[in-house]
């Protein structure tokens, strides 16, 4: 799933999203709970030029829940909504749905009051590789989703899922860049998998990794490999541990550390090491403080 992207991609997703924005009144970011900031794109803000917006916080079954609520919290002080939802297993589906359609009356209701005919609000979702579009969709598609054969000769219209009675949503997800400059966010990026593991260095992420569950989450670390002492001080020791811990030896009693490396992420990106978040917000105060100042 994991897509290359040059700058000649870029251009042409910004186009394929420019056109399908023009046939929407609301968009849905979706991000990553885990890594809110991290999985955001960079430009999605200049893009979607002023569409009013609610933001989807998803894998938040993955995601530390006291952090997700202070990341809603973080949006509301924004004046943007924003939903904790389990794609797969469909919470926070309704609430999304509802304040969707909340955003998107206001919007009908006002091209009504301007003359215009009443019709159904439209939505799409944007979000970057692997966020869990093409999950949303199917889980807020349910039974209503289109099944239209591909008929040739037949012209593909863009299909519509109803949601709410005058809500409709772009069976279509817009695919956005990840942030590429910023090398923390690419590190996060790699450790929940959106980027390609065969592209990074696993043992570059596995080690920054480790390093921050030292700091945010040790004892889910300790849990996890039944360590009982103190964790290791480095990420270095540590791997080294959880190979012997798990067995991951080589003739001699040596670690087979790359193996550990795969163990410790599929162990992340599986929810074994219980929820983690890695992205926590600005604080609110400070926020609020900044923007009294604007
Ligand atoms: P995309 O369209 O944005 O690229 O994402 P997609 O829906 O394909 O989802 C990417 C991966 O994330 C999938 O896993 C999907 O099951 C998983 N996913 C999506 N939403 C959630 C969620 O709310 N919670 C959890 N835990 N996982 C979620 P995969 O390993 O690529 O495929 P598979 O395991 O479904 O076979």
């Amino acid at each position: 799933p994991n897509v290359q992207w040059f700058p000649g991609h870029m251009t042409k997703a910004r186009k394929i999203i420019t056109e399908n924005l023009k046939l929407v009144d609301v968009v849905i970011e979706l991000l990553d709970a885990r890594i809110p900031y991290s999985s955001a794109n960079p430009m999605l803000q200049e893009i979607i030029a002023g569409k009013p917006k609610v933001v989807a916080l998803n894998k938040s079954d993955l995601a530390d829940p006291a952090i997700t609520k202070k990341w809603v919290a973080y949006f509301r002080s924004k004046g943007i909504q924003a939903v904790a939802v389990d794609a797969t297993q469909g919470k926070g589906t309704k609430q999304l749905v509802k304040i969707t359609e909340e955003l998107a009356r206001s919007k009908t209701e006002k091209l009504v009051s301007k003359g215009a005919k009443a019709r159904s609000a439209r939505v799409m979702i944007l979000g970057i590789p692997n966020v869990g579009k093409s999950s949303l969709i199917n889980r807020l598609a349910g039974s209503n989703k289109a099944k239209t054969a591909d008929k040739p000769g037949v012209t593909r219209a863009k299909q519509w899922i109803r949601l709410a009675d005058s809500l409709e949503l772009l069976d279509t997800p817009g695919i956005l860049w990840p942030k590429f400059e910023d090398m923390n966010a690419g590190l996060k990026l790699a450790f929940t998998g959106a980027i390609n593991d065969e592209a990074v260095d696993r043992e570059l992420i596995t080690g920054v990794f480790l390093d921050t569950m030292i700091k945010l989450y040790p004892e889910r670390i300790k849990e996890r490999y039944k360590i009982t002492d103190e964790l290791p001080e480095t990420s270095g020791e540590l791997l080294e541990l959880i190979g012997k811990k798990r067995g991951c030896l080589v003739k001699g009693g040596v670690v087979d550390l790359e193996k550990a490396q795969r163990i410790v992420l599929t162990d992340f990106r599986s929810g074994k090491l219980g929820t983690v978040s890695l992205d926590t917000p600005p604080d609110i105060e400070e926020t609020e403080n900044s923007q009294e100042k604007n």
